[in-house]
């Protein structure tokens, strides 16, 4: 059988480190594509040189011309500009909207039977937008931001409780911003909920709060230290793991930014919720009960998401 195919959109930080994944993980041929010339094709010969050492297979190929993804399995999207110190994410609203467009005017014309992972920030925005414009079914465009922001607050709760990371489980809700919602009640060390690690004594309510709030500003705590741009290897992580899963079709259970029609008493936005993803793309949405301050955050979090949605529309009064 011939191996999957799978177009990057954006071959800078993100994109060159997705291809590097997907080549060390053999899951599939990897076509890297960007507008800047150069680019793509120099990461895609570099990376496709590892193979001999590394000893995957598959064929990389970096372009600046949609034509080479055509037939594309899965599409990971990371066109845009990132933030620099001292930016939200909502800053790159302008100008990765436009992106987006062209973007899924490509994606529409010659992958239109992939499954779309966006990356774009601002994320549950940008793959709103991106659904349209390319017109994909709204089950094989994603976006990617809760796997990052569970990674982030497992790895700072195995920090805290000394353990390992691969034993800790987290539960994050919402937009891909300030007002996500990483929920304890449903986070985990092998089982045991964070309320009832707070009454065994091995942690206090204070150093939680603490670690919630370092996870929220997880992508900045990184932007501040980098100067020069965002993360980038635990995103591409990400977005892989949520590849393999369709992929494959696993099914695995992972946060995602899906559409929601229904669940959650919300109608036709995308907002961070967990989901299983497997052939048929995000195959579920999982409608999880939340108590009332949950739910407040939750709210929050969506008002936020509709704001941006809002702005989007007024840029480009064809989205709708
Ligand atoms: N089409 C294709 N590629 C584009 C376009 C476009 N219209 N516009 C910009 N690009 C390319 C750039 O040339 C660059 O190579 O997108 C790439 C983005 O790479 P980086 O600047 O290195 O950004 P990266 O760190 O990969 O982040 C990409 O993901 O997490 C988000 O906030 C982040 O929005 C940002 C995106």
């Amino acid at each position: 059988m011939a191996r999957p195919k799978i177009a990057l959109i954006g071959a800078g930080q993100i994109g060159g480190t997705l291809a590097h994944l997907a080549a060390i993980k053999e899951l599939g041929d990897v076509v890297l594509f960007d507008i800047t010339e150069g680019i793509p094709q120099g990461k895609a010969l570099d990376i496709a040189e590892a193979g001999p050492s590394e000893g995957f297979d598959g064929t990389f190929k970096g372009t600046n011309d949609y034509k080479d993804i055509a037939g594309a399995d899965v599409c990971i999207v990371t066109a845009g500009v990132p933030r620099k110190p001292g930016m939200s994410r909502d800053d790159l609203l302008g100008i990765n909207l436009k992106v987006m467009k062209s973007v899924g005017e490509g994606i529409k014309a010659h992958a239109p039977k992939a499954f779309v992972i966006c990356i774009t920030n601002p994320l549950d925005a940008m793959v709103w937008a991106l659904q349209q414009y390319s017109g994909l079914p709204t089950e094989r465009v994603v976006g990617m931001a809760g796997v990052l922001d569970s990674a982030r607050f497992r790895h700072f709760l195995s920090l805290e409780f000394g353990v390992s990371m691969r034993d800790v489980t987290a539960f994050v809700l919402g937009g891909h911003g300030d007002t996500m919602v990483p929920l304890s009640r449903y986070s985990t060390v092998a089982g045991i909920p964070l309320p009832d690690l707070v009454d065994m004594g091995w942690t206090t309510q204070e150093k939680l709060d603490a670690i919630i709030q370092r996870t929220r500003d997880g992508g900045a705590e990184i932007v501040g230290l980098l100067k020069t741009g965002s993360a980038f290897y635990a995103p591409a992580t990400s977005a892989i793991e949520m590849a393999e899963s369709y992929l494959k079709d696993q099914k695995r259970v992972l946060p995602c930014a899906a559409y929601v029609k229904g669940a959650y008493g919300l109608k036709g936005l995308y907002v961070g919720v967990p989901t299983v993803i497997g052939a048929k793309g995000v195959e579920k949405v999982i409608d999880i009960k939340l108590d009332r301050a949950e739910q407040e955050m939750f709210d929050k979090s969506v008002s936020a998401v509709k704001g941006l949605v809002e702005a989007c529309k007024a840029i480009d009064p064809t989205l709708g």
